[in-house]
C-alpha cells in the first residue's frame, strides 16, 4: 500500500507542471470569439476636471468600436447607491468614469474599445483630453499638517493601547534614543498585470476571468455595481501571477471591462500596462518617530511610537503600524499615536504584511540604535526585553517560540563573537557588518468552506472558492486532504479560483492555509464518516465493531487500527452506501470556544532575522551576502512551499532595504519610475545565501490545524536586519529606506 502524503511532507507543487508548460491560463489568456479589446486612457493631471475629450481621430481608426467616457457611459446601479467591497476601507470608493472630476494622476478618463488590441492602443494615442488643473499635493511631509486619526476604522484594525506614562518615563530615564524613520511608497509589481476578460453571456450575465485575490469579492462587486443578479456573475481566477495584496480589492480594470461589455453587449478584455499599475493601489508612505529609553541595565522603560501614513482624499486607508513594538517588548510605559494624512493619489492598499512590514521594520531599526546606546549586543538586548505575553494587551500568546528562533538562527549564523563596535570587520576592500531584527505578524483564521467529492474511479476532488496567488494553496490543500483520507496525492484534484465554489475569503493576511485547510479537513472527515457508514452496511461487516476513532484511512482503504487485517476499500464502502459518488461540504469558522479564546489569547507568528552585508566604502555598494531567518509559525504543512514563501518575503525585505521606492514628482503628483527598469527590485545577482529555519512550535490552540500561516512574516523586519548590518559595517545610520548608494556616500 503506497504511503500517502501527510501534513509536514514536502511534495512538489501540484500546479507546477501546468504553470511551466503554459497549460495554466491567466486572466488575459482566455480567447473568446468576437472578443473586443479595451485600452484605458490615464489622466495627465493629479487633480482638477476634464474639460473636453476629442475622440474624432480615434474613431476614424479602423476597428474602433467605441470610446467610453463619463459623458456616454451607461448608467450603472452603483452611481445611485454606495457599495464597498469585502475588504474596503471606510470612505467612498473610487468610481471610474463617473464624472469629470480628476482625483489622482493616471485616473482612467476613457476606455477605447476596438476589434483588436493594436487598433485600441493606436486609437488611444489619438485621443486629446483637455483638463482644468487644480492645486494638488502628493507629499506626505506637506500633508502632515492635515494628519488625523479616524474614529471609524476598518475591521480587525486595532488602535494602539497605551500603558504607564511613556513620555514622563522617557524624560527621566538614563539612556535614551529618539529618531524619525521613513518608508517610501512601494508598488506591488506582480508578474501578471491587472487584467480582466469578460465574456458576455447574454443580458445581465457575465463570466469574468479576473486577476484578483478574491473571486467572490469581485463577483459581489460586479453584481452590486452593475445591478446583475449574483448568480449571473461568475468570476474565475484559477491561476494568479502574484499579487502581494494588489488584487485584494476589485480594481478599475475589471470595472472598465465589464462596463464596456454591458454597453456593447460583447465580450471585452482590458489589460493594464505596467505603467498603469502605478496609478492605483500601493503601500503608503509612512513616517515613524520612535523614542526609546532604558534603565542603566538596558531594560526598556519607555516606548513612544508615533506614525503617520498616507491615504487618499476619498477613503481612509489604515494599517497597523504602531502596535508591533508595543506588543513585542516588555516595557512598563508605552504609548503610540497613529494617524493618516490625505494626499492626491488613489487609495493605498494592503501590500505584503501591511503595517508590520512598515512599522515593525522601522521600529526594529530604532531598537538597534537603543541597544547601541545601552552598549549591549542587539540580540541580547532583544532577548532581555522580550515579552512572553502580548505586552500591549497583557494577553498570553497561544505560542511564541521567538527565543528558540533566536537561539537556532544565531547558532547557524555564527553570531557569537560579533564585535560590538561598528567598522570592526573588514574583508579585502569591503567593510563587513552583522545585523539582527525581530519579525512579527498575525496568525489569523477566517470562516471558509470546502467541498470534498469521491468518485467511483477513486479520485478525490476538493474545492473551495479560495485563490492560490502563487503561494502553494493547491498543494497544501491536496496534502490536507491526503492526510485526512489517505488518498495518494496524484489521485487528488484541487479546484480553486471560481466564485461558484464553496465560500472562501479573499486570499490575504496569511490566513488561507489555516482557514481553508481547516475547511478541507472537515469536509474530508465528513466524507470519511460517509465511507464508514457505507462500510457498516456491507453484509460481510469488514470493520467489525470498531468505533469511528479506531478506524484509519490509508491507501484507499478503511483499516481497523488494532487489527489491520480488518479493512475495506473505498470502492466497497461506496457500494455499501449504494452511491457512485460521495460529497461532503463543510464550513470551518471560529466557534464560540474559539471566539472566547480569541479575546483571551494573542495569536502571532514571529521570526529572528540575521543579516551579513559587505559594503564597498568607496562606491557605496552594499551586498547582502547572508541571511539566516528562523520562523516560528506553528505547524508547517509543506516545508518546501513554506520555505519558498519565506524566501520570497526575505527577497522583498532585501529589496525594501536597498532598492524599492516609488518616486513621485510632486510637481505633477505622479509616480515617475513606473517600469521595472527604474522601479528597482533585486536581480539574481543581488541575492546571495538565504537560509530558512522553521522552529518547532506545536500550537493546537491557534487554529484547528495548528497552522499559523506564513505568506507575510518573511518580509517583516528583514530590511531592519539589513539596515542594522549596514550600520555595523559602516557606522552610518540611514533612517530612510531604501538605503541607496547616495545615502551612504
Ligand atoms: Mo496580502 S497584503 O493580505 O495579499
Amino acid at each position: 500500500m503506497k504511503a500517502s502524503t501527510r501534513i509536514g511532507d514536502q511534495p512538489n507543487r501540484i500546479d507546477g507542471p501546468a504553470k511551466v508548460t503554459g497549460a495554466a491560463h491567466y486572466a488575459a489568456e482566455h480567447d473568446l470569439p468576437g472578443l473586443l479589446y479595451g485600452v484605458a486612457i490615464s489622466s495627465a493631471i493629479a487633480k482638477g476636471r476634464v474639460v473636453s475629450i476629442d475622440d474624432a481621430a480615434a474613431r476614424q481608426v479602423p476597428g474602433v468600436v467605441e470610446v467610453i467616457t463619463h459623458r456616454n457611459r451607461p448608467h450603472v446601479a452603483w452611481f445611485d447607491r454606495s457599495y464597498r467591497d469585502e475588504v474596503a476601507v471606510p470612505g467612498s470608493p473610487f468610481r471610474p468614469l463617473y464624472d469629470d472630476e480628476i482625483r489622482f494622476s493616471g485616473q482612467p478618463v476613457a476606455l477605447v474599445v476596438a476589434e483588436s488590441f493594436e487598433a485600441a492602443r493606436d486609437a488611444a494615442s489619438l485621443i486629446r483630453v483637455e483638463y482644468a488643473a487644480a492645486p494638488h499635493n502628493t507629499d506626505l511631509h506637506v500633508a502632515l499638517g492635515d494628519r488625523f486619526t479616524p474614529k471609524k476604522t476598518r475591521s480587525n484594525f486595532e488602535l494602539p493601547k497605551p500603558r504607564g506614562d511613556a513620555k514622563a518615563a522617557f524624560d527621566t530615564a538614563p539612556l535614551r534614543h529618539s529618531a524619525s524613520y521613513e518608508m517610501p511608497v512601494h508598488h506591488h509589481n506582480p508578474m501578471e498585470m491587472h487584467a480582466a476578460t469578460v465574456r458576455w453571456d447574454g443580458p445581465g450575465k457575465v463570466t469574468v476571468w479576473d486577476k484578483t485575490q478574491g473571486p467572490q469579492n469581485v463577483q459581489a462587486y460586479l453584481a452590486e455595481v452593475f445591478g446583475f443578479a449574483k448568480d449571473d456573475v461568475r468570476v474565475l481566477n484559477p491561476y494568479v501571477g502574484g499579487a502581494f495584496g494588489s488584487g485584494l480589492r476589485p480594481q478599475y480594470h475589471v470595472f472598465l471591462a465589464t462596463l464596456a461589455a454591458k454597453m456593447l453587449e460583447r465580450s471585452v478584455r482590458v489589460v493594464l500596462t505596467r505603467q498603469q499599475m502605478f496609478t492605483h493601489v500601493h503601500r503608503p508612505a509612512a513616517i515613524q518617530t520612535v523614542s526609546l529609553a532604558t534603565d542603566a541595565g538596558a531594560r526598556l522603560q519607555a516606548i513612544v511610537n508615533d506614525a503617520t501614513g498616507t491615504t487618499s482624499r476619498y477613503e481612509n486607508y489604515m494599517e497597523v503600524i504602531c502596535n508591533w513594538g508595543l506588543m513585542a517588548y516588555a516595557c512598563p510605559n508605552a504609548s503610540a499615536e497613529y494617524a493618516i494624512a490625505p494626499v492626491d493619489t488613489h487609495t493605498p492598499g494592503d501590500m505584503r504584511a501591511p503595517g508590520a512590514a512598515t512599522g515593525m521594520t522601522l521600529f526594529e531599526m530604532a531598537i538597534d540604535e537603543m541597544a547601541a546606546v545601552a552598549g549591549v549586543d542587539p540580540m541580547a538586548f532583544r532577548l532581555l526585553n522580550d515579552s512572553p505575553v502580548d505586552a500591549m494587551t497583557g494577553k498570553p500568546f497561544t505560542s511564541k517560540a521567538l527565543p528558540e528562533a533566536y537561539r537556532q538562527a544565531a547558532l547557524r549564523f555564527g553570531w557569537d563573537g560579533r564585535p560590538l563596535e561598528p567598522r570592526s570587520m573588514r574583508e579585502g576592500g569591503e567593510l563587513v557588518g552583522w545585523g539582527v531584527a525581530t519579525g512579527m505578524w498575525d496568525a489569523m483564521f477566517d470562516e471558509a468552506s470546502a467541498r470534498a467529492r469521491l468518485t467511483a474511479d477513486g479520485r478525490l476532488e476538493v474545492a473551495s472558492a479560495a485563490s492560490d496567488i502563487g503561494t502553494g494553496t493547491y498543494t497544501v490543500m491536496a496534502q490536507v486532504a491526503a492526510d485526512t483520507l489517505g488518498v495518494a496525492l496524484d489521485r487528488i484534484d484541487v479546484r480553486l479560483g471560481d466564485s461558484d465554489l464553496p465560500k472562501a475569503p479573499v486570499e490575504g493576511g496569511s490566513w488561507m492555509a489555516a482557514s481553508v485547510g481547516a475547511a478541507v479537513q472537515l469536509a474530508c472527515k465528513s466524507l470519511g464518516d460517509q465511507l464508514i457508514r457505507g462500510a457498516r452496511k456491507l453484509p460481510t461487516g469488514p470493520l467489525g465493531d470498531a468505533g469511528r476513532d479506531e478506524i484509519d484511512f490509508h491507501g484507499d482503504h478503511l483499516v481497523v487500527r488494532a487489527d489491520p487485517a480488518r479493512r475495506v476499500t473505498f470502492t466497497e464502502a461506496m457500494q455499501g452506501a449504494g452511491a457512485t459518488e460521495l460529497v461532503a461540504e463543510e464550513t470551518a469558522k471560529p466557534g464560540l470556544g474559539n471566539m472566547i479564546d480569541m479575546w483571551l489569547k494573542a495569536r502571532n507568528t514571529h521570526s529572528a532575522i540575521f543579516a551579513e552585508v559587505k559594503v564597498d566604502e568607496e562606491l557605496g555598494v552594499v551586498r547582502v551576502t547572508r541571511i539566516v531567518i528562523a520562523v516560528a509559525a506553528g505547524r508547517i504543512v509543506n516545508p518546501k512551499t513554506a520555505r519558498s514563501q519565506i524566501l520570497g518575503g526575505v527577497v522583498m525585505g532585501i529589496s525594501m532595504a536597498l532598492h524599492e521606492e516609488s518616486y513621485t514628482d510632486h510637481r505633477f503628483g505622479r509616480f515617475m519610475n513606473h517600469n521595472l527598469s527604474e522601479y528597482h527590485v533585486p536581480t539574481h545577482a543581488d541575492i546571495h545565501d538565504i537560509e530558512v529555519i522553521f522552529v518547532d512550535e506545536p500550537d493546537p490552540e491557534v487554529t484547528p490545524l495548528g497552522v499559523k500561516g506564513l505568506g507575510e512574516i518573511g518580509i517583516v523586519g528583514t530590511a531592519a536586519a539589513v539596515a542594522n548590518a549596514i550600520w555595523h559595517a559602516t557606522g552610518k545610520r540611514v533612517r530612510s529606506l531604501p538605503i541607496t548608494i547616495d545615502k551612504l556616500l
